[in-house]
């Protein structure tokens, strides 16, 4: 009998769940998809062309319903916005938001959030890169899910400007003490809080996510490093 030959298949930090769409948001994803969604192809983008001003980028990875991101985009005129999220339901809801409040600078990418920016971004082209409340993945078997890996990191780091800052936040302790660990660990970063510290004050608006581990009695853990 031949070995069981070795999966192919890469690990994914999210499951696509099939979250049913409401009205507003399939219209959204049907009328607005142009206007607002890049579609993933494995090869770098000038960012540049694809709004109508030419300002910094901020890139948000997993935004999940884009309440924060719609806030964001909407009191921060003089920046472009890139939200990469892989739920429909959230993309839509976002792109619904995104055409009520006339935005043109935010774009949207579905897609798996790990070869966008491998693939699409040129070295040293990306202004900010938040990453707000990514899945936990509590179960100890399942820590390699999580998207803050070494790997990762150096991966985002190599696509920010010198001076460019990475906005990490989670209301999961043990995954806190990982960011910090791996973050502090890569050597183009340094944490702008001093090091082994957190952000005590972070400047962003509140995610969904976070007011349902609120509800829950979850702390919330914020890091800011920088792109030396
Ligand atoms: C726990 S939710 C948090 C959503 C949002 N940031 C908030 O705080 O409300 C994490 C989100 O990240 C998305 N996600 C996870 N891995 C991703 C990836 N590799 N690419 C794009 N989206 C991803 C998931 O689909 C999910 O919506």
């Amino acid at each position: 009998m031949s070995a069981p030959k070795p999966s192919k298949r890469p690990i994914r930090s999210y499951v696509i769940r099939s979250g049913r769409l409401t009205d507003s948001q399939r219209r959204a994803l049907d009328e607005h998809w142009q206007d607002y969604v890049i579609d993933y192809e494995p090869s770098a983008l000038d960012w540049n062309a694809l709004y109508p001003q030419q300002q910094p980028l901020t890139v948000e990875i997993g935004f999940g319903m884009g309440d924060s991101l719609l806030a964001m985009a909407s009191a921060q005129s003089d920046c472009n916005f890139l939200g990469i999220e892989v739920h429909r339901p959230g993309v839509g809801k976002l792109m619904h938001g995104a055409h009520q409040a006339e935005l043109t600078n935010l774009k949207l990418m579905c897609h798996d959030a790990v070869e966008v920016l491998e693939h699409c971004f040129e070295k040293e082209s990306i202004d900010r890169v938040l990453v707000f409340f990514p899945d936990p993945w509590h179960k100890k078997r399942h820590h390699k899910r999580r998207i803050i890996q070494p790997a990762f990191v150096s991966l985002i780091s190599s696509k920010l400007k010198t001076g460019a800052c990475l906005h990490l936040a989670t209301d999961w302790q043990p995954y806190a003490e990982h960011m910090l660990e791996v973050l502090e660990q890569e050597p183009t970063l340094i944490n702008h809080c001093g090091p082994g510290k957190f952000w005590d004050e972070p400047e962003r608006p509140a995610t969904k996510f976070e007011q349902r581990g609120k509800r829950l009695g979850h702390g919330v853990w914020d890091l800011l490093f920088r792109k030396e």
